[in-house]
């Protein structure tokens, strides 16, 4: 069992080395972003009520994302590990994953935190682009798709940008998830899980860090 956190402010690369530890280490991929987009798309009750939030670059309330967490963390496949990307965001909810993981008979076994200066982030995130197939994330200058037009996970041909990555939103969802974090990563320090790397670096070498962390996990 390897049980995972992956943080990081937005554009810190969460997503693309999460693509990485699920196919190297065959985990689900839990990334609260991601699910409230797909009930976005689906226009359902929680993908309303999650856009008027995200659309403004701010956090979905705690009451509504611990308990996507806690009704995905209870599905079966969860018995090998999971990835958490992007949860817990908020102290409410680090402390609100503390009693779901109890419940579960589970416990973390490490938290990696992606840091990134702020500058860049601004630039990743207005190049990103993603496979609208398999969700693989690209950037148009920093990583492209082996061949043009094609993703380079699953052959797709259809990308998209997101709609929180305007200039405007991202400045709000930079300067919301700076508070935020702040006191978790104080939390996990505190319990000796904390593991900070360098994600200003290329992404191979950003993935042989994550690496070298969760093999004395596994
Ligand atoms: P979410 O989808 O989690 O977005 P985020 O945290 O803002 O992070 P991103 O997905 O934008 O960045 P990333 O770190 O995954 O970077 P990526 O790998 O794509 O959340 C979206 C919204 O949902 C929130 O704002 C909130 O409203 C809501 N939400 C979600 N979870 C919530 C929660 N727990 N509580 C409350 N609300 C919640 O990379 C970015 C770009 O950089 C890409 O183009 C990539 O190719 C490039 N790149 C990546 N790594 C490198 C590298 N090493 N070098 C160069 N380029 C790189
Ligand atoms: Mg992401």
């Amino acid at each position: 069992m390897l049980n995972l956190i992956l943080m990081g402010l937005p554009g810190a690369g969460k997503g693309t080395q999460a693509e990485r530890i699920v196919d190297t280490y065959h985990i689900p991929h839990i990334s609260t972003g991601d699910m409230f987009r797909s009930a976005i798309e689906k226009q359902t009750t929680l993908g309303i009520k999650a856009k008027s939030y995200m659309d403004q670059g701010a956090l979905v309330p705690d009451e509504i994302t611990n308990g996507i967490v806690k009704e995905r963390l209870a599905e079966t496949d969860t018995k090998v590990g999971f990835l958490l990307d992007g949860f817990p965001r908020t102290l409410g909810q680090a402390q609100a994953l503390e009693s779901i993981l109890k419940e579960l008979h589970k416990s973390i076994d490490a938290v990696i935190d992606i840091h990134v200066e702020e500058s860049v982030l601004i630039e990743r995130l207005a190049g990103r682009f993603i496979c609208r197939t398999c969700g693989a994330t690209y950037h148009k200058v920093n990583h492209l798709p082996k061949v043009e037009g094609t993703c380079d996970r699953c052959g797709g041909h259809e990308f998209y940008q997101r709609e929180d990555d305007k200039p405007e939103t991202v400045k709000n969802r930079l300067s919301v998830n700076i508070e935020s974090s702040a006191p978790i990563l104080a939390f996990y320090e505190n319990q000796s899980l904390l593991k900070k790397i360098d994600g200003n670096r290329d992404i191979e070498n950003v993935f042989q860090d994550v690496k070298g962390i969760v093999d004395i996990k596994k």
